[in-house]
């Protein structure tokens, strides 16, 4: 079960007018075309490890559990604070605890990736506390002089813990992560990429992306999985109490919507916020709803994202735990 979340963005806030006094773009293009109207930067010593710290911090408490039972922690990011070791190793030594801890990489589906990698490892494995983390610092992989990519992205994390409840003498089947759906596609894997990278140039890269067919991708990618994962969980689109998608761009968001055919009331958006936070945006999302009431414990959710690979995926949970546990 989904217990507990938390996200930070960093200080550091732009909004599309101080954009576009080093970008040549206006307020106007980037709402118009994308919904966004202020993003978060890291500052020079402000790494991924610290973002996912804060974030964790707040997942933790709001699960009301203790950071030491938390005994597995998996970080969907692109942007690791150093090529190795795992950026989630770090975490743990911030934390100060002992967990299992290793890192992910789905680009902006990552955190739906973290999710069913961390529902088999619970269900096969000992783990009973799970610090699901989703963080990255695309600011590093900005090139600010392509303004068609520059203008998109933004930094933050967000968390959550998810918990195993075992030897209560009730089934709660209901409850938690009810169905995964994951896809990867490498026949796309030019359409979304950086220009660089380890093993090519050691370099880090910028972002590259062909944004039409990513547009169209994602509309159709977004809405199918949602659709598998209701299958799967035996759930009616009827049924959710609210969707929260990856948040790219709002023209994406309301496209899905509307192919879905749900209730735009019922779609999270922040992005105008925060900008395509890549593996952070849907846990920034998730918290941001439930700390505006919008999503309630016991709620029936959908999840879905779509990143570079292509590679995505959705999730349909019911949120919380029962008021008994
Ligand atoms: N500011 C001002 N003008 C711009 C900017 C900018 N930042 N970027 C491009 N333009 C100009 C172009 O030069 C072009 O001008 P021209 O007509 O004179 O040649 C014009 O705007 C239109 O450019 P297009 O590329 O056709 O713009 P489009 O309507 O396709 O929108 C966008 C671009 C927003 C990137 C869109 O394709 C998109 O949303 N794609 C999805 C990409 C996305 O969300 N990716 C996130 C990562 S993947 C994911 O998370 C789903």
């Amino acid at each position: 079960m989904i217990t507990g979340v938390g996200s930070y963005l960093p200080i550091n806030k732009c909004s599309n007018k101080n954009l576009s006094n080093f970008v040549d773009t206006s307020d106007e293009w980037i709402s118009k075309r994308s919904g966004i109207k202020n993003r978060h930067f890291v500052t020079d010593n402000e790494k991924t490890s610290d973002m996912s710290f804060f974030a964790a911090n707040k997942a933790i408490e709001n699960a009301g559990i203790s950071k030491n039972d938390v005994d597995l922690i998996i970080l969907a990011t692109t942007t690791p604070d150093n090529t190795f070791p795992s950026t989630a190793t770090l975490v743990q030594k911030k934390l100060n605890i002992n967990a299992v801890s290793f890192d992910i990489q789905a680009v902006c589906a990552g955190f739906v990736f973290a999710l069913s990698v961390a529902k088999s490892m619970m269900s096969e494995g000992n783990f009973k506390n799970c610090l699901v983390i989703g963080a990255d610092s695309m600011s590093k992989l900005l090139d600010w002089k392509d303004r068609t990519t520059s203008v998109l992205f933004g930094d933050g994390a967000g968390a959550v813990i998810l918990q195993k409840f075992e030897n209560t003498g009730c089934k709660y089947d209901d409850w938690g992560i009810l169905s995964n759906i994951i896809h990867s596609d490498g026949q796309f894997y030019d359409l979304l990429k950086t220009n660089g990278g380890v093993s090519t140039n050691q370099k880090v890269g910028f972002i590259e992306m062909e944004g039409k067919e990513v547009f169209k991708h994602a509309v159709d990618k977004l809405s199918s999985s949602l659709e598998e994962a209701l299958i799967a969980s035996n759930k009616k689109i009827d049924e959710l109490d609210c969707l929260v998608p990856h948040q790219a761009n709002q023209r994406i968001i309301l496209a899905v919507a509307d192919k879905l055919k749900i209730d735009v009331s019922k779609v999270i958006s922040t992005v105008k916020n925060h900008g395509n936070t890549s593996a952070a945006s849907i846990p920034l999302a998730l918290e941001n709803a439930i700390n505006s009431n919008k999503i309630l414990n016991g709620n029936l959710i959908g999840l879905h994202a779509i990143g570079g690979g292509l590679s995505w995926g959705a999730s349909i949970i019911r949120i919380g735990k029962p008021k008994n546990l």
